[in-house]
Order: C-alpha cells, then structure tokens, then sequence
C-alpha cells in the first residue's frame, strides 16, 4: 500500500539504496502480467532443490541465464531442459534506469544486465541469508519488489548474522546493492500477507524480480 507521507530514500550499507515507490501501480501491474507469461515457460516456474534436497520455499523462473542452487545455466538443466528465454530489451533499460536513479547516470548507462531471476513468495515463503556470489561480475544488482511487504535482512560480506539492517521492502520498491555492498549476506525473513494495493497486479503474495550482470558471456 502506498505511504501516505512519501518515503524517502536511503542508503543502508555503503552501495545499498533503497529507492522508495520507484514504480507507479501501472508499471507494476505491466510486471505481474509478464511475469505471467514468463512463469508459462518454456521453463516453468519452479521451486528450486537445494543441494541438501529441500526444496526452496520460493518458486522461480530466469531470464537470460537459468539459476540453480548455486549456478547459472543457459538451460533449465533441473526444470525440463529448455533454454531460458532471453532478458528483454525493455526489461534492461529497465535495470539501466534503475541503476541511474539509485546511483548516477554514468552507472546507469554502463548497467547491461543478462539475467533475471522472478522470486515469488506465498504467504510462509522465505529465503535465507545468502550472498549473489554465482555472478563473474561485480556489477550491482537491482531489485523489484511487487506484492506484499516483506523484511529484507540487508548485511555485510564477511558473515551471515549481524551486523545487519532490517528493511521494509514495499510494493513498487527499488532496492540496489552494488560496490562495497555488491557481495553482501542478505534475506527475507518474513513476508506480511494481505499488504499489498490489489491495484498492482497481485492479489496475495510477493514477487521479486532481480537484475544481473553475470559476467558469463559465451559459456553454457
Ligand atoms: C534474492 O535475494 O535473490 C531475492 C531477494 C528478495 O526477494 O527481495
Ligand atoms: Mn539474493
């Protein structure tokens, strides 16, 4: 649900910027609906096994590159074996954008995300402290949320417990973490059913959608 009192931005670690209401309620609901079609296939959206066999609580479909427990593949090797489909020119300015509007224009312009991964959390999902280390670069990651607010535990490289800010991530917010913070642990303990504005797109629950550079050019 939109503040009523604007929000203002913030910087939580050093490179990590929350950016507030960045997308207005038709953009969000233009996300839902092409995560939609992303979630169709080819590959299907799904909950990711992790190496210990358990299943992730959240179900997730890529972009450009397919991601399992922990890395990146051109195609869904543990969910049918297509190829992912590519990350849209629209959905990289997208990122460019978002980059631009957190850092500065020159990061903004530089920014050529080739991966997408689309989270989506039911009202018990969660994920745990982790760092985005399966990338080959250390460009920033930018994050979108739609859907019910969440906590987002946002720490620090060296270990996955404190020091670390506890963040409430809104529907149409931007999050950034990049530079220092670009290798930093982080999070969702929990996630706050019934939040949402059903005007952007989602009735229950939250999606997260996370830009990349992986840095993987030309391998499979
Ligand atoms: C992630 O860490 O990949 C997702 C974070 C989020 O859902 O906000
Ligand atoms: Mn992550």
């Amino acid at each position: 649900m939109s503040a009523l009192l604007p929000r203002p931005r913030r910087t939580v670690a050093d490179g990590a910027v929350l950016v507030p209401d960045w997308l207005d309620l038709g953009e969000q609901r233009r996300l839902v609906e092409a995560c939609r079609g992303w979630a169709r296939g080819p590959v299907p959206m799904r909950a990711a096994r992790l190496p210990t066999g358990h299943a992730m609580s959240v179900q997730t479909v890529c972009l450009g590159w397919h991601w399992q427990p922990y890395r990146y593949s051109r195609t869904a090797d543990d969910a049918g074996g297509e190829r992912v489909l590519p990350v849209p020119e629209w959905l990289a300015q997208l990122g460019k954008r978002a980059v631009a509007d957190a850092y500065d224009a020159a990061s903004g312009a530089a920014y050529e995300p080739d991966a997408a991964l689309i989270n989506l959390y039911d009202d018990a999902a969660r994920m745990g402290m982790h760092r985005d280390q399966e990338e080959r670069a250390d460009a920033p990651v930018v994050s979108l949320s739609i859907g019910d607010t969440c906590t987002f535990r946002f720490g620090n490289p060296d270990t996955r417990n404190k020091p670390y800010a506890d963040v409430e991530l809104q529907s149409g917010d931007l999050f950034v973490f990049g530079g220092p913070s670009r290798f930093a642990y982080h999070g969702v303990p929990k996630v706050f059913p019934g939040t949402a504005d059903p005007d952007c797109g989602l009735t229950s629950g939250r999606l997260n959608i996370t830009l990349r550079v992986t840095g993987l050019e030309g391998e499979r």
